[in-house]
């Protein structure tokens, strides 16, 4: 039940530190190893290369796996869009391995994808929030996300879960690859701290709620901008807002709006900034500046080591793997309260529904 919220994704955004705290005790025990199945492991293991196949939100988090997988395990690692991926299959490698990231564990894209893999022959993991689903059932290994259930039709704790689970598994095969950055990666801490920075955040809910008020009243359009591994951060604000508040918004990698999409930028346009990634901050501060100098209403989301006085979102410090767990708390808020003060149904936006079981 809602309990004493008035909706279920305000509920499911305030949960993540405790789905973090569960991922935790599920698969990191104190000592330092990782339970996962091991034959789960060694058949990873044996792959050149990982394709993540998911639809939107978990799309999303599949790019933050994608670079977890490169940069603790070693293993290349690219997402790719369901609804593109079954009619269009890459050349694939020579040992390709799935993983199929789906919330519900019901999208038809995905399915689709799934029973064509398996007619290859290739190995299938399926990371879902529902245990039985059939994505689960039909692929050769499952881990669950723990998130508990997500009624709200935007997808808020199951992100952040997919994005730890994620980091599980590459942690798991970069210790058996014995790879340095695995053995390195502490990530039982690390995860601890992401869930107590998420509650800082959590916890700050009502600054948000002002910048709203300020920034996001009558915009027909706006705007998320990052670099690096801000980049698919931005995409998945973008898809939080624009899906329950109905603002237009797109995510773009910061570099790009000035090869086009800059000329939209008017008076008042809400350009939105992450800027967590010590190697492209710069660079992001200036792409911001250049909006503001077109009329935009910029408002920056920053690292706590990385922040000025004038940033507007301060980002708790965590490993920067881990970036997007603390920095898609304030985009899932934003979005949540521009769409409570147009009056929105927030938790059953037009059009959508909870798991699209058509292709
Ligand atoms: C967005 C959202 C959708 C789902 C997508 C995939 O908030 O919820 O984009 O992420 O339909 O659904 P699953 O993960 O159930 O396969």
């Amino acid at each position: 039940s809602k309990g004493t919220y008035p909706y279920y994704m305000l509920k499911e955004i305030d949960e993540q530190p405790a789905v973090m705290r569960r991922i935790v005790d599920a698969y990191l025990p104190a000592d330092g190893s990782v339970s996962v199945d091991p034959a789960l492991v060694q058949a990873l293991d044996q792959a050149d290369r990982l394709y993540i196949v998911a639809a939107g939100t978990s799309y999303h988090a599949g790019l933050v796996g994608a670079r977890l997988f490169e940069e603790v395990a070693g293993l290349p690692a690219e997402a790719y869009l369901a609804s593109e991926f079954g009619y269009h299959m890459p050349l694939l490698s020579q040992h390709p391995f799935f993983l199929l990231l789906s919330q519900s564990g019901e999208t038809a894209d995905s399915r689709e994808v799934l029973v064509k893999v398996k007619k290859m022959g290739y190995p299938v993991l399926t990371m879902t929030n529902t245990a039985g689903s059939t994505l689960s059932r039909e692929a050769d290994y499952t881990m669950l996300l723990h998130a508990g259930p997500e009624i709200a039709v935007a997808s808020t704790k199951a992100y952040t879960a997919q994005i730890g689970v994620q980091a599980v598994l590459a942690k798991a095969l970069g210790m058996y690859r014995q790879q340095p950055a695995a053995n390195d990666f502490a990530l039982r801490h690390q995860l601890s701290i992401a869930a107590a920075g998420m509650q800082t955040l959590v916890d700050e809910k009502d600054q948000i709620k002002n910048l709203v008020g300020q920034y996001m009243p009558d915009q027909h359009d706006a705007f998320y901008i990052g670099r690096g591994a801000d980049y698919p951060l931005s995409l998945e604000a973008a898809l939080k807002l624009k899906e329950v508040s109905y603002v237009h918004t797109e995510g773009f990698a910061a570099g790009e709006l000035k090869h086009g999409t800059i000329a939209l930028i008017s008076e008042d346009t809400p350009v939105l900034a992450f800027i967590t990634d010590d190697a492209t901050a710069a660079h992001t501060r200036s792409n911001l500046q250049e909006t503001e100098a077109r009329g935009a209403h910029t408002l920056s989301i920053v690292s706590e080591h990385l922040a000025e006085p004038t940033d507007n979102i301060v980002l708790p410090d965590v490993d920067p793997r881990l970036s997007a767990l603390v920095g898609i708390i304030p985009a899932q808020l934003i979005a949540y309260y521009t769409a409570l003060g147009k009056g929105l149904d927030v938790d059953k936006p037009r059009n959508l529904a909870k798991s699209v079981t058509v292709e």
